[in-house]
């Protein structure tokens, strides 16, 4: 059976001591959240140090991207490894703000899931549509060949270390949520993409979050979902009280 997860992008907010802040507090309320619902806070690499210091086993630590090298002359960037050395099993990789705005392509993507599975990460992979491919009626096409370009390069084996990310371009920082009914047609699409070439156990076993402006007030009726798993939460997971909040939605 597939683990239901609910994971917190931090993306580039906070400072280092007020990112331990939100993990401590984070950490404080997560007893409250059944076991089988995973826990994760992705931070900036910055953070993730000091962060993975006051997280217990409970809430697991995540970068929000990393290298596709392995080292060297690569000014700025952070490696799989380097990410691994802090203590986070995860990263994601691929998120939308990252296609848009760092150029990063489904090639790249190759390699750094490559890289991440190789030092043992956890990879939470993005997919979704901008708001002219949706009203074009593309978004099937378009998610079905980011999960082709990228995970069909990778094993069934492989597929128990990836998580996938379905978040709607036009849903993120918006506060405009896909609908359920919407996000739910991905979700299951994504599914019958993966079952094509892993087969139906591994699909189903599988975690696809939603992502996009996921709050308290919607979470319960994205979770509810047959193929929903979780959520992948930007704004919302800067209040440890918000992201708990969804984490109880199941
Ligand atoms: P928001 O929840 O702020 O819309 O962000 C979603 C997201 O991009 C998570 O990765």
């Amino acid at each position: 059976m597939r683990k239901q997860i609910v994971a917190g992008n931090w993306k580039m907010n906070t400072t280092v001591p007020e990112g331990v802040e939100l993990a401590k507090a984070v950490v404080a309320k997560a007893a409250a959240v059944p076991a089988n619902v995973g826990l994760i806070v992705a931070t900036p690499a910055t953070h993730l140090t000091s962060v993975a210091a006051v997280l217990d086993s409970r809430v697991e630590l995540s970068a929000e991207n990393c290298a596709d090298h392995t080292s060297g002359a690569y000014t700025g960037e952070v490696s799989a490894a380097m990410v691994k050395s802090t203590g986070a099993k995860w990263t994601i990789l691929g998120h939308s703000e990252r296609r848009q705005y760092y150029g990063e392509t489904d090639e790249k993507l190759v390699e750094k899931t490559k890289l991440a599975l190789a030092e043992g990460l956890g990879v939470i992979l993005c997919v979704g549509e901008n708001l002219e491919q949706r009203e074009a009626g593309k978004h099937f096409d378009v998610c079905e060949a980011q999960i082709k370009n990228v995970l069909y390069n990778f094993s069934a084996e492989d597929m128990k270390n990836i998580v996938v990310a379905y978040e709607p371009v036009w849903a993120i920082g918006t506060g405009k949520t896909a609908t359920s009914e919407q996000a739910e047609e991905i979700h299951a699409h994504i599914r019958k993409v993966l079952a094509a070439k892993f087969g139906q156990t591994v699909a189903d076993d599988t975690t696809i979050l939603y992502g996009g402006s996921c709050k308290p007030s919607n979470a319960k009726e994205l979770f509810a979902q047959k193929d929903i798993d979780g959520g992948l939460i930007g704004g919302a997971a800067l209040k440890a009280d918000d992201f708990i909040q969804i984490a109880l939605s199941f």
